[in-house]
Parts: C-alpha cells; structure tokens; sequence
C-alpha cells in the first residue's frame, strides 16, 4: 500500500542515503570523525536538494553517543532516536520564512543561554535564513560573534545572494547543487521499490525533468501519481510514462526534439505531418508550443555558451543530452535565433487563434523555408 509524503516517510536517516553533494558530506564526515565540528554553517541552495535533511543529519551526528569512526550516526542511540522521532527539545527548527521578527531571536538568544535540556548540544536550524528582519538578522549576529560552546547554527537558504555579508562570514558555508536527471530517477526506483510499486523508467525520467532539480518535487510528483493510481480503481500494477503525462499536463520531451530535429533538416512538410500526429495522440497544442519554444532556446544558449549545458540541460538523461548537442551543432545561430523568435511569437499568437495549432504551422513552414 503506498503512502502519502514518501519525502517525510524516507527521508534519509545517514550520511551515506544522501544523494549528490558529496562535497557536503564529504566535509561533514571528515569534521565529525576529528571532532571538529564548527559552530555555525550556511546551508545554500536550490528547494528540495538537501539541506534540512543535512541540517538534521548533522544535529544527530554531533550528539550521538556512537559516532561510526566514519562519522555516520549509529541511529540506535537515545540522542539518534530522539531526534529521527522529531521528539528531540535541543534540537531547535525556526522557520524564518514565518517568524521573522526580532521577538523570535530575542527567545532564541534567551534560549541559547540555557544548557541543552538532554544532549550534548543545542542545535538551532534556521530555514530561509534571508528573511530574517534587519533587527533580527543584528541580534543573531551578535550570538553568532560569541557563541556558547553548546550551542550549534545552522543556517539554510534558497537565496544565497539575499543573506547579509557580516553573517556570512560567521558561517562556514556550502553549497548544495540541483540534483542530476539520473540521480533523482534512481532514487524514485529506490523508492517505488520499497512501496512496491512498478514504475516504468520513461515515467521517472518525466517526473525527473519536471521537478527540475528538486527531489523533493520528484517525490511530492511520485506520490501524487501513486495517490492518482490508487483512486482510479485500475487493477493495473504498474505505471507508465502516459499516465505521468496526462497527470502532469506534461509534454513528451522526445516529440518535442523530433520536431526540433525535423526543423533543423528543414523538413517542413514531415514537420507538419509530425506535428499533426503528435496532437492527434493528444498532446495539448499550446503545451506542445510552449515545449518546443522552450527546446530551441536551450538549443541556441547552449550553442552560444556550452558551460551553460550544466545548468540548462540539468534535468535531461545523458542521452537527451547527447541528442540535444549533436541538433544543437546542426544549427546556424542566426537560424536559430530566427527560430526562437518565430515559436515564440506562435506560441503567443496560439492564446487567441481560431484554430490553436495554425500559429505552431506557419511558424514551421517560415522556419524550414528560410534562404
Ligand atoms: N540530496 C538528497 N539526497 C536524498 N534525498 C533528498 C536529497 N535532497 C532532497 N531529498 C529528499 O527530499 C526531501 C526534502 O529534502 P529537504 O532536505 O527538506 O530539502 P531542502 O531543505 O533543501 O528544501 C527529503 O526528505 C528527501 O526525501
Ligand atoms: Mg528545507
Ligand atoms: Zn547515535
């Protein structure tokens, strides 16, 4: 039977769970097993990569009874179960997000003061530590300058940038990155695994590129596809890529870059004939616009800059990579550039057009017949 919130239900419980940041934990490990562990972190990045699970993994690290020689917790421990069960009192989460006054750190630095109730040492997490008031973000500040020996911040932030320079430097930081296509996809079959569940690898890799580097987004999708299966009263056992599109309104990636592909041979009758076909089996023509304007201008960012690959292509598999380079290197730039602008304007154009698809047409026919 599967269940709801897999991102709470699997959250991971050691170091060795965590997937990517291996620089983060790497650090981590090293400190933890020589004892030198900081008094403040900075925790930056992208939602859902990573950094509330860190911050917890590390409030049970530092008070665990058994640190593995490697650094892992023993999670049997009174400290370790204290804190998996959420019961722990000195292991403090403030979201900034929703406390953000002075009031709150002033308690916060009153409690500071106290010993730990149970553990070795009190740990404040503070989430989205960039909106924090002026006030607030000073008080802390000034805890952060002399911090208790008992006492252990940790900071996360989805904006880096918008995080005040004195606090920074306080922190020792690091940085969580978005997660690769392949790995959210082999923690979603981890994950169907031990629900049970038979998930057919086209509909993870959807679910992967639609999350776009959050795994918390990957799981949140997951579930609701499992919840989505479960209410349909199919007797089917497994799941696949089509039932993942029609739940996501989602648009085959594939189909988009055979078009793209037929574009860039300028096969224009073949497009429209491809086109045609991929909305007969139901693509939504807008959706479909959307896709392909959004394709060729990775197409032409990549083409113009290929450090931008990384970041772009981040949610494609390694052979939609592939594929996207060896189309991208087909292209001229200025018939690409030309190409972007045409979609684009299609894409616009199909909000009010009598027939939604004429738009996507004509903006082929131009596109395969420029000189
Ligand atoms: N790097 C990761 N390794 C394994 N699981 C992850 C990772 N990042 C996120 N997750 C999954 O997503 C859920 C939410 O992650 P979380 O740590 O709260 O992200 P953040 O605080 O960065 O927004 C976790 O419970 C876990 O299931
Ligand atoms: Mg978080
Ligand atoms: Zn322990």
């Amino acid at each position: 039977m599967a269940s709801l919130a897999l991102y709470r239900k699997y959250r991971p419980k050691t170091f060795a769970e965590i997937i990517g940041q291996e620089h983060v934990v790497q650090t981590l490990k090293n400190a933890l097993a020589h004892g030198l562990v900081s008094h403040a972190y900075l925790f930056c990045g992208t939602r859902g990569s990573g950094k509330t699970t860190m911050a917890r993994l590390l409030a049970k690290a530092v008070n665990c009874e058994k640190l593995g020689k490697d650094g892992e917790p023993c999670n049997a421990c009174s400290a370790c179960q204290e804190i998996n069960g959420g019961r722990a009192m000195d292991l403090v989460e403030i979201d900034a997000a929703s406390n953000r006054g002075i009031d709150e750190i002033r308690e916060l630095k009153e409690g500071i003061k106290f010993m730990p109730v149970k553990l070795k040492y009190k740990v404040f997490v503070i989430d989205e530590a960039h909106q924090l008031t002026k006030e607030a973000a000073n008080a802390l500040l000034k805890t952060l300058e002399e911090p208790p020996a008992h006492a252990i911040f940790i900071l996360a932030t989805t904006e880096t940038h918008k995080m005040i320079g004195t606090i920074m430097s306080r922190c020792q930081r690091f940085d969580f990155r978005k997660l690769r296509a392949e790995e959210m996809v082999q923690r979603l079959n981890t994950l169907a695994k031990k629900e049970h569940l038979e998930v057919e690898k086209a509909a993870l890799e959807l679910i992967a590129l639609a999350a776009q580097g959050s795994l918390r987004d990957a799981e949140s999708i997951l579930d609701k596809v499992l919840t989505f299966q479960l209410g349909s009263g199919t007797k089917k056992k497994g799941i696949d890529a089509d039932q993942v599109k029609e739940l996501l309104g989602l648009v085959d990636i594939n189909l988009v870059a055979q078009l793209a592909q037929l574009l860039v041979e300028r096969k224009g009758k073949e497009a429209i004939g491809f086109l045609s076909s991929a909305l007969e089996q139901g693509s939504d023509p807008y959706e479909f616009a959307k896709a392909l304007a959004t394709h060729l201008r990775y197409s032409l960012l990549v083409k113009i800059s290929p450090d931008l690959e990384n970041v772009l292509l981040a949610g494609y598999t390694k052979e939609q990579k592939e594929r996207m380079k060896k189309q991208t290197a087909l292209w001229e730039e200025r018939d690409l550039q030309k190409a972007v602008e045409l979609f684009l304007a299609a894409e616009n154009k199909m909000k009010y057009a009598y027939i939604p698809q004429l738009p996507l047409e004509l903006a082929i026919i131009e596109t395969c017949e420029r000189k």
